[in-house]
């Protein structure tokens, strides 16, 4: 890593101001013969965050990877805030806020000293003060001399978030940030990510969460290293053009079983108390359901289609295609 005069990724350094902070096309890279991205094309608009979402092994941390120049792709090309991912991976190194899946800290030095040595290592000219920033616009500022050992989750979580914005990125890359944190503290997380994009800040964050997935600006869903969908939440419901209804009622894993394999039925899920039947011949599925309820204690109503079934949707469906998940 190289000196530099001013913060990178700072107003002052006369960085490219590109409309898409990432924007890449037909990225590929195979670990061995396993093709773990696979044709990913993606565009991130400035102030907007970006969910990125798919099943354990899907490529996600991958595709960050190779976004923010850490790994070089087989083949495709794009920039990330303006550079090209392949010849200034240096540059984007050092101008992203990167928080890596399992980021990791130093538990028996104090939350100051955890950030003190960040920026070190970003060889920021004004640490004290950076240290000091972060701290403050965290709400870590009373906390700043504990232990970060005796963090709970949540806390930790704000502290890793500090850490990545100590050098004031303009993009923020984070890899399942929320992983094991309670749903208190994932939504003050997600508040403080709303603020950060409310001054144009952008945020690229992969997750399993489905709240979290509808907080997202936009989406992607990526599966066996393709992207099957991307958009907003309403265009990625969209686009699969699926149906849904909602059937309340007794004994819904059993009727759930059964409906599955009644033509018009693409597919089932037993939500709580509640059970989806969705298909993509809609007069089909209806006419199916509405049979299934007939005479039993039973209650149908077609609702929207959620996220949630989109992406189970979506899973199946290339499950289908490229055999069981390794
Ligand atoms: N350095 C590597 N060498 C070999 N295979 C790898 C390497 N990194 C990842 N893989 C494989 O590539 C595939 C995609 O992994 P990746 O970590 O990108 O998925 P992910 O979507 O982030 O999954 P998760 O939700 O579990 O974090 C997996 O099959 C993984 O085992
Ligand atoms: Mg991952």
């Amino acid at each position: 890593m190289s000196g530099h005069e001013n913060p990178p990724g700072s107003a002052h350094e006369g960085a490219p101001q590109p409309d898409y902070v990432i924007d890449v096309r037909q990225l590929n890279k195979h670990f061995g013969s396993k093709h773990v991205v696979n044709n990913v094309s993606l565009r991130v608009a400035r102030g907007e965050i970006f969910g990125f979402l798919g099943p354990n092994g899907s490529g996600k941390t991958t595709s960050i990877r190779l976004m923010c120049g850490l790994l070089t792709p087989d083949s495709g090309s794009g920039t990330c805030l303006g550079y090209d991912i392949v010849r200034e991976s240096e540059q984007i190194k050092r101008r992203v806020g990167y928080m890596t899946q399992r980021f990791s800290y130093w538990e028996d030095l104090t939350i100051r000293e955890n950030l003190d040595f960040v920026a070190r290592i970003y060889q920021m000219p004004n640490r004290r003060e950076a240290v000091d920033r972060a701290l403050e616009s965290l709400g870590l500022a009373s906390r700043a001399s504990q232990l970060t050992g005796a963090l709970s989750g949540g806390w930790k979580q704000r502290l890793a978030l500090a850490a990545c914005m100590l050098h004031e990125p303009q993009l923020l890359l984070l890899d399942e940030p929320t992983a094991g944190v309670d749903p208190n503290a994932r939504r003050e997380f997600w508040e403080e990510l709303h603020r950060l994009a409310a001054r144009g800040i952008s945020v690229l964050v992969s997750t399993h969460y489905m709240d979290e997935a509808e907080r997202c600006h936009k989406l992607a869903y990526i599966a066996y290293g393709k992207l099957l969908a991307q958009g907003t939440a309403a265009e990625v419901i969209a686009s699969q053009d699926l149906a849904t209804w909602a059937i309340h009622g007794e004994q819904l894993a059993a009727l759930s079983a059964r409906l599955r394999e009644t033509p018009g039925i693409d597919q089932t899920v037993v939500f709580g108390s509640v059970l989806h039947a969705s298909g993509l011949d809609h007069a089909a599925l209806a006419a199916a359901v509405e049979h299934a309820v007939a005479g039993k204690p039973l209650r149908a109503e077609r609702i929207e289609t959620s996220l949630e079934d989109i992406f189970i949707y979506l899973m199946g469906s290339v499950s289908d295609n490229y055999g069981a998940p390794t």
